[in-house]
């Protein structure tokens, strides 16, 4: 994944197009450029690494053009380099590039044999090339791009200019995302509103094929044919300071500490505080996607019970950590609501010949929105005839467009590429449609609903006591550190919660730790159990308490060094274990909630003690928009 900004407009592009990118550096960082206009050609300054190492040599660069464009990559084709930087450019062509073009080794066959000068291991390059070839051939960059875009296979989003039209920026998508802003005078090609927000809140979305042409004051999309087409213009209520760290080191503590803010928002559409019930707002099933915000609540409810009675078993669909939140929404819906429900990671399921059976409903969960695997699982699925649903956290991005119906995380925009805020928000929204589907399936009663919804009301006060106890982690955090291997444990709904502790400290602090479902140790796990392997055992008072202790007591038994994450004072877990992390009594709902905030936390300070990027994890970014 990438980041893009283009800029046209009266402001100086260097600030502007660099403020964007630094807003962007979570979606990619090992190396940045610019391309901008200067005295009539295009001046481009690229960087391997951070983008502070671009802003270190644009400190001695000046641009007096008002057109220009700029990148911070995620490499796929060719390693991290200078050369390998976007922009790429090619003959008065100037480019930069989110995606991959899946036909490249075709192209590049041709143009070498075409005599091409071919400078970079990219597929971007190539785009270049043709580009430049056609405006040779049209002496027009709109018709250049209409002419090259059939040609292109795979995903991408593209920025391009062309000297020989000083004040014309071009932009076209098929897959990742591509956003116009249109401020007064000024416009903006992004790849997330965030990187143009100070500027404007006024949003096109561009759709999969379509092409847009910013001349001058101008914005006109056009289809893959050349047809005009009108598009909807979206406010987006977002702030600036939203995206800043607010204080904190980093993105992800920021985030960390937003949760009960951020739960509360994710069940505050949808609970009915007067009557402790959950009456699912604005889901918008089959409505035009802008349209949702603005449907009639009562009525959307009343479309949405419709459509849920029909629903006879769900499949979530999702990758990484929405994937184990996926997990903990089948623990949800079984129980409560008495559904069958299958969950899939969203790259297995799309290759597998998945049977849909009918009344299936379909949700796929994502925080960004842009998943490759998951957006391609989605559209797979409506192939199939399926009724889809998408939590999601980026309203109007690309699997949010898809889906039939729609539930958004509301967290907030969440720039730690380690999920954490977004993935305590997906559970609330999953607490609040599994009560949902419960009542209408009558397999809940009132009562049983009021008392779901008092305890995921109490849940962000909780979650502010749970963080509360941080400093007993990053304590916890130090000890950690001296082990070889991590196994996390739990049972029930806190099975998929081991899955996600292990997954963060697998991206933030690159040590080896595995989740395992607690009742499994005995069918193989136990064999790894010595003194050097932590066992971070999450055991909450629940139903499944006494199982999961003595599977505690199987691995202390062989050597292991335990730490415990349990509700409240436990005389006897604290004594065992070589750390006791207590949490709030909660309802068996909620403790998934809580329960991973401390491992969040953990993660979180064995990262910061071991030195490594806490926001922008080795190898990895924020969203997987390929394959
Ligand atoms: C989570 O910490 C990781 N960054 C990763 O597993 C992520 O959850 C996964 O790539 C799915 O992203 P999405 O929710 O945006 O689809």
């Amino acid at each position: 994944m990438c980041g893009i900004v283009g800029y046209l407009g009266p402001l100086n592009p260097k600030d502007v197009i660099v403020g964007g990118l630094k807003k962007l550096e979570y979606r990619g960082y090992d190396s940045a450029g610019v391309a901008i206009l200067h005295d009539g050609r295009t001046k481009r300054v690229r960087a391997e690494g951070k983008l502070k190492f671009l802003e270190e040599k644009l400190a001695h660069e000046s641009f007096n053009g008002h057109l220009g464009i700029g990148h911070t990559r995620w490499a796929t084709h060719g390693g991290p380099s200078e050369r390998n930087a976007h922009p790429h450019q090619v003959r008065g062509i100037s480019l930069v590039h989110n995606g991959i073009i899946e036909n490249y080794a075709e192209i590049r066959r041709e143009l070498l044999a075409r005599g091409a000068d071919i400078s970079s291991d990219t597929d971007t390059e190539l785009v270049a090339h043709l580009l430049a070839e056609e405006v040779d051939r049209t002496g027009h960059l709109l018709k250049a791009v209409q002419n090259i875009l059939d040609r292109l296979q795979g995903a991408f989003s593209i920025v391009a200019m062309w000297e020989k039209e000083p004040d014309t920026m071009v932009a076209f998508k098929d897959g990742p995302p591509l956003v116009v802003g249109l401020g007064d005078q000024q416009t903006f090609v992004v790849s997330d509103v965030q990187a143009c927000l100070q500027y404007t809140k006024k949003f096109i979305y561009l759709e999969d094929r379509e092409i847009v042409e910013v001349k001058g004051a101008q914005v006109q999309v056009y289809s893959s044919r050349g047809v005009p087409i009108t598009k909807k213009v979206v406010e987006i209520d977002l702030s600036p300071e939203s995206v800043e760290k607010q204080g904190h080191p980093h993105f992800m503590l920021k985030e960390i500490y937003e949760q009960p803010r951020a739960v509360a928002a994710a069940m505050e559409p949808h609970i009915d505080t007067r009557n402790f019930a959950v009456r699912l707002k604005n889901v918008g099933f089959n409505e035009p996607l802008p349209g949702v915000d603005s449907l009639d609540p009562l009525k959307d409810w009343e479309n949405t019970r419709k459509i849920l009675n029909g629903v006879e078993r769900v499949m979530f669909i999702a990758c990484g950590t929405s994937s184990y939140a996926a997990m903990v929404g089948k623990y949800l819906i079984e129980t409560i609501a008495r559904i069958p429900v299958e969950t899939d990671i969203a790259s297995e399921f799309r290759y597998r010949h998945p049977v849909i059976p009918p009344n299936t409903l379909v949700i796929t969960i994502s925080q960004s929105g842009e998943t490759a695997d998951t957006l391609a699982a989605i559209r797979l699925a409506k192939e199939k005839g399926a009724l889809t649903l998408s939590i999601c956290n980026v309203r109007h991005s690309s699997i949010d467009r898809e889906a039939h119906g729609h539930l958004y995380m509301n967290s907030g925009p969440e720039i730690g590429v380690a999920s954490t805020k977004a993935f305590t928000s997906t559970l609330t929204v999953l607490n609040c449609l599994s009560v949902a589907l419960g009542r209408l399936k009558n397999a809940i009663n009132a009562a049983e609903e009021k008392e779901f919804v008092q305890a995921l009301l109490s849940a962000p006060s909780q979650l502010e006591v749970v963080l509360s106890y941080d400093k007993y982690f990053g304590e916890a955090a130090n000890r950690l550190k001296l082990f070889r291997g991590f196994l996390y444990m739990g049972r029930g709904v806190s099975f998929p919660i081991a899955m996600e502790g292990a997954l963060k400290l697998k991206e933030l602090a690159y040590l080896h730790a595995e989740g395992y479902a607690a009742g499994e140790m005995k069918h193989g796990p136990l064999a790894l159990i010595d003194e050097n392997m932590a066992i971070v055992m999450i055991i909450p008072a629940d139903q499944l308490f006494e199982k999961t202790l003595s599977n505690l007591e199987e691995a202390r038994a062989r050597g292991g060094k335990v730490i415990c994450l349990s509700t409240g004072e436990h005389e006897h877990l604290r004594k065992v274990s070589e750390y006791y992390l207590p949490l709030p009594k909660a309802h068996w709902t909620v403790n998934p909630i809580l329960s991973v905030i401390p491992l969040q936390l953990l993660s979180y300070h064995m990262a910061c003690n071991l030195g490594y990027d806490v926001d922008q994890p080795r190898n990895l970014a924020k969203s997987v928009t390929v394959e």
